[in-house]
């Protein structure tokens, strides 16, 4: 947990830090060298508030997914697949919605790099608006995917009243829009849709970074999955993640910090002296429960997670099953086989995409829209 490791060889210097361990990224920080910092979230980050993300093996939502009759898991947040069967959507969003999750101490961390007048930007690609919820200014934030804070008719356009769209959340109903009964979506980014316009607004920000940290994504989707390489070659980026992506580790001022990102959070919160601070101001948030929850062994929140995700899968599997008895007669498997089925490990194109981001110019894509392909320079 929390261990530091390096791809670049041992001789090759950093040119920025002293070293590439974390107490050197807090002595760069401290010394007054990163008054820029930008910051980058995945699903990693929510994963100990009790949120699954979409790609881990065991406990990941398209993992899961993938033992359903869906084409792919990703259908669940695609157009096309919405427009035909927006229930399996509605499902997930009854148990995703906000309001239900707590902040970790990852996120009270950035919200400290704010206080602190040290946050650039954040780019989250998580809608549960759990970083407005530790603190983070509205101004410093780019939700890359959108968020579940409006929704709008697909057809028309039409803006939906917040309080009617908890209401059908709550009860995983489906909205429809009050002028035109067309179907109502919230402004979440779904696959082949445009990002918002202030990810491309706010991009060159991490061009102007002088210390980037990525946490808890697999870095698969773009064009978020560019951004830790728009900053220029000497810029110190540190990744808190379980496993390595993405080009992370491929620059000589890169620090992997692999393992879960609290524990790495903390040990760079330790290292600026800011532990103390950090510890008191998520407890204040989140209150002493919770805290101690998040803090139980990591194994207890493996099963936290995996029982969340399954009911999750079965939730949805109900749905699929009376969509297809309706449409085509076919059944579902039953949620024991669904839980008995073998997850899914990451695909050969993930792969690929992983090692393509290494390559520095597949960075300077010309993707709008959120695609899990990586488009090269030109492509
Ligand atoms: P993924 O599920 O693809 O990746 C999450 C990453 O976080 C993986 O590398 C995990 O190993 C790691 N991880 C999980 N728990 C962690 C923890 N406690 N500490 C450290 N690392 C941890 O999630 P994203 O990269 O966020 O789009 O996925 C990107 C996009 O794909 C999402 O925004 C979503 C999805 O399609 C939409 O829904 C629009």
């Amino acid at each position: 947990m929390g261990q530091e490791v390096s791809a670049v060889p041992e001789t090759t210097k950093p040119e920025n830090l002293s070293e590439r361990s974390l107490p050197a990224v807090a002595d760069y920080i401290k010394s007054g060298k990163a008054r820029k910092v930008v910051v980058l979230t995945g699903a990693g980050i929510s994963t100990a508030a009790g949120i699954p993300d979409f790609r881990s093996p065991e406990t990941g939502l398209y993992a899961n997914l993938a033992a359903l009759e869906l084409e792919e898991p990703e259908d669940v947040f695609s157009l096309p697949f919405f427009k035909e069967n927006p229930k399996p959507f509605y499902v997930l969003a009854k148990d995703l919605y906000p309001g239900k999750f707590h902040p970790t101490i990852s996120h009270v961390f950035i919200s400290l790099l704010a206080t602190k007048g040290l946050l650039y930007q954040l780019f989250t690609q998580n809608i549960d608006c759990l970083e407005r919820a530790a603190g983070v200014p509205a101004d410093l934030i780019v939700e890359a995917h959108g968020s579940f804070a409006s929704q709008r008719c697909i057809d028309c356009k039409t803006p939906y009243p917040d309080d009617k769209m908890r209401e059908h959340v709550s009860r995983a109903e489906v909205p429809h829009c009050e002028k035109c009964n067309g179907l109502v979506k919230p402004d979440i980014v779904f696959f082949h849709e445009n990002l918002p316009s202030l990810f491309f607004d706010r991009r060159h920000m991490a061009e102007e970074a002088d210390l980037i940290l990525v946490l808890g994504t697999s870095l698969t989707v773009h064009p978020f999955a560019g951004l830790p390489d728009l900053a220029p070659f000497e810029v110190p980026r540190v990744l808190f993640n379980m496993e390595r992506v993405g080009s992370l580790g491929s620059q000589p001022d890169d620090v992997l910090v692999l393992g879960d990102c609290d524990t790495g959070v903390r040990q760079l919160a330790s290292a600026l002296g800011w532990r103390e601070e950090l510890e008191a101001e998520w407890r204040k948030l989140v209150g002493d429960e919770e805290a101690d929850r998040q803090l139980e062994g990591s194994s207890k929140r493996q099963v936290e997670l995996h029982d969340e995700v399954s009911q999750l899968v079965h939730d949805v599997d109900k749905v699929l099953h009376v969509h297809d008895v309706s449409s085509s007669g076919s059944s579902s498997p039953s949620p024991e086989a669904v839980a008995e089925k073998e997850p899914i490990a990451a695909t050969q194109q993930e792969v690929q995409q992983n090692e393509s981001a290494s390559v520095k110019e597949s960075v300077e894509t010309t993707t709008t829209t959120l695609t899990e392909e990586v488009k090269v320079s030109g492509a």
